[in-house]
Formats: C-alpha cells, sequence, structure tokens
C-alpha cells in the first residue's frame, strides 16, 4: 500500500514515516522543497501555484495531510493568521482536484486537525467530539480545515484527528517547556491552572496508523491521552522526571501577552480534552496513557 504525506518532513510526519516504513507500507512525501530522505521518494509542490510534481499521486492509497504553517512560529498579524489558513486549506483543494482529473479515488484521506477546534480556552469544561466549535481564530481556522476534510469526495473515507499537545523530545511544545527547567529557570505560566491536553508522540503516530487501517473509522477524533494536565502539574512532573529544582513564582500573564500577543492563548489558555470516541468506539491501547511514563520514556 502506498501512503502519501504531506508535510511528512515536521515533526508527526517524521516519527509517522518510520513507523509507517517498518509495517511494509511505501511511503512518499509531498514536500515545499526536494530533499533526499531515506526509502522515502520526495515530490515537490507548488500549492500557491497549483502546481504537483507529476507521478506524485500515481497508485495512491491514502493520503495522510499533515502539511501547515507552524500555529505558534511567529506572531499573529492578519497575514500569518491566512497563511496558517491558507497552508492547510488550499492543499487539501489542490490534492481533490488533482485526483478528480486523473480520476483517481483514494482508500482514506487522513488529515491533522486540531484541538484548538474548541476554542484556544475552554477553562474547565469537559470536551468531546460532540462539543461544539469555539470561535476565536484557532476554532475558526481548523472548522474550516475539518470542513474542507469532510468535503474531499475523492476517498471513500475522510478522518480529522484533533490532535492535543504532541508530547516529542524532538520538537513541539515539550522542549520549550522544558528548557527553562532544564537550565534551572523554569516556572508554570500565567495561573497554572490551565489544562493541557497531550499525547505521547508513538501514540499520536499508532492513531494515524489506525485510521489508515480501521475502515470503521470516519469524520473527527480527538487525538489525546485520556488523562489531560493542569499547566503547574505539567511542569512539575518534566521537572521531576528531568531531576530539576522549581523554585521560581509563576510567570505572569501580563508579561507573556505583552511578548506574544494573541498567541499568548496557546500557552495561557487550555482545553481539557476527553478521547471518547476512541476510548468508545475504535480499539486503540494506549502505550502512554499517563504523563509520568510518557516523559520518562522521552527522556530515557
Ligand atoms: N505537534 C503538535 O503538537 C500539533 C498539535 C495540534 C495539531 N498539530 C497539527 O498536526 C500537523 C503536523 O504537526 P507537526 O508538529 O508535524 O508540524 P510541523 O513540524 O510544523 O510540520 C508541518 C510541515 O508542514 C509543511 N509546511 C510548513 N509551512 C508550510 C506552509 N506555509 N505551506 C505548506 N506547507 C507548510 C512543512 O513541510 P515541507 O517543508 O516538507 O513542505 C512542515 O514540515 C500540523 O498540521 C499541525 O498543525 C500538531
Amino acid at each position: 500500500m502506498n501512503i502519501l504525506i504531506t508535510g511528512g518532513t515536521g515533526l508527526v510526519g517524521k516519527h509517522l514515516t518510520k513507523l509507517l516504513l517498518s509495517k511494509g507500507y511505501k511511503v512518499s512525501f509531498l514536500s515545499r522543497k526536494k530533499e533526499q530522505i531515506p526509502n522515502v521518494k520526495v515530490y515537490q509542490w507548488n500549492i500557491e501555484k497549483g502546481q504537483i510534481e507529476a507521478d506524485a499521486l500515481t497508485n495512491v492509497d491514502y493520503i495522510v495531510h499533515l502539511a501547515g504553517a507552524g500555529i505558534a512560529d511567529k506572531r499573529w498579524t492578519d497575514k500569518r493568521k491566512q497563511e496558517i489558513i491558507d497552508s492547510r486549506i488550499k492543499p487539501i483543494q489542490l490534492l481533490n482536484k488533482h485526483l478528480q482529473t486523473h480520476k483517481i479515488k483514494l482508500k482514506a484521506f487522513v488529515s491533522a486537525s486540531a484541538i484548538g477546534f474548541y476554542g484556544g480556552d475552554t477553562g474547565e469544561t469537559r470536551l468531546d467530539e460532540n462539543s461544539n466549535a469555539g470561535n476565536d481564530f484557532l476554532a475558526t481556522c481548523t472548522k474550516i480545515w475539518e470542513t474542507e476534510t469532510k468535503n474531499f469526495t475523492q476517498a471513500e473515507r475522510t478522518v480529522s484527528l484533533r490532535t492535543g499537545i504532541v508530547l516529542s523530545e524532538a520538537g513541539g511544545a515539550l522542549p520549550k517547556l522544558a528548557q527553562p527547567i532544564k537550565l534551572g529557570v523554569g516556572s508554570p505560566l500565567g495561573s497554572g491552572k490551565q489544562w493541557m491536553s497531550w499525547i505521547h508522540i508513538d501514540d499520536m503516530c499508532q492513531l494515524y496508523l489506525q485510521a489508515i487501517e480501521d475502515k470503521k473509522m470516519h469524520g473527527p477524533y480527538n487525538a489525546v491521552a485520556p488523562e489531560p494536565i493542569r499547566n503547574e502539574e505539567m511542569t512539575k512532573t518534566v521537572a521531576e522526571v528531568l531531576k530539576r529544582p522549581l523554585w521560581l513564582p509563576n510567570i505572569p500573564s501580563f508579561a507573556i501577552k505583552l511578548l506574544f500577543g494573541e498567541l499568548a492563548i496557546t500557552v495561557l489558555g487550555g482545553n481539557y480534552v476527553k478521547n471518547k470516541r476512541v476510548s468508545e468506539e475504535v480499539s486503540f491501547s494506549y502505550e502512554f496513557p499517563r504523563l509520568k511514563e510518557a516523559l520518562e520514556n522521552l527522556y530515557a
């Protein structure tokens, strides 16, 4: 079976590729740049110009769509917000159009999504896949992303994985959170009470594999571990696993807002997201359901 991954060069894509190759899948990437990657054929695309390298879609059975401009990489200006949306939506439209032209129907189109669907800060509310979407920027972006995925006609089924905070030592939120702790100057952010719905990168990639292989999976699933944790607990657990002290008071919210502007919601806000559909409808067992074991594995 052939799996084409968009944005396969990123954090999740690299890890997922190793897993898929180990399971005997053939993997190719659609990337903005031509790169040499062992055991992976890299095709180039230019999303703005609507161009996809010839043969990229030939014999493809599944597409995993991970491409998108980094949510927390830059301050959210109006231009950056549009880039964040376009870089997720335009590839879906482009792929669907090319598959239509070549009369190719995929077995499944599996797309990343995000728990930002519910809004950047939903306080103490317990959220599952039946909860309403929020109405801030993250929620708006994610809603459009999922709608485009649902409207993808050239696949027998579509899946959106509403991804929580992916824990990996190789990138994403954890190294940013752990760096000050390693330097002995770590502390919880803002009130420290905000919920963090996280998932170990191994479980995240196993969920992508499940979404590819399990024909019953369709629609949105919260891709999070069973137990969300408050920011202060996350910070303390990282410090404990790294055997570093925590002695500073919390970093005040106003300082974070001053530094990051609207983007501050990604660290000061949070969501308590439940893995309802994964736990009730999918035969999936987490390798790392608890935070301490997840962190011990990552820092082993
Ligand atoms: N990691 C998390 O904690 C997390 C949480 C929630 C949701 N997600 C979502 O899951 C997906 C994968 O996450 P990730 O952490 O692996 O992301 P990542 O490391 O940022 O990688 C995303 C990939 O997208 C491509 N890309 C970057 N900017 C782009 C642009 N302007 N236009 C088109 N493509 C662009 C790049 O691939 P090329 O350079 O090869 O084109 C990049 O390697 C993303 O959509 C992300 O929003 C991740």
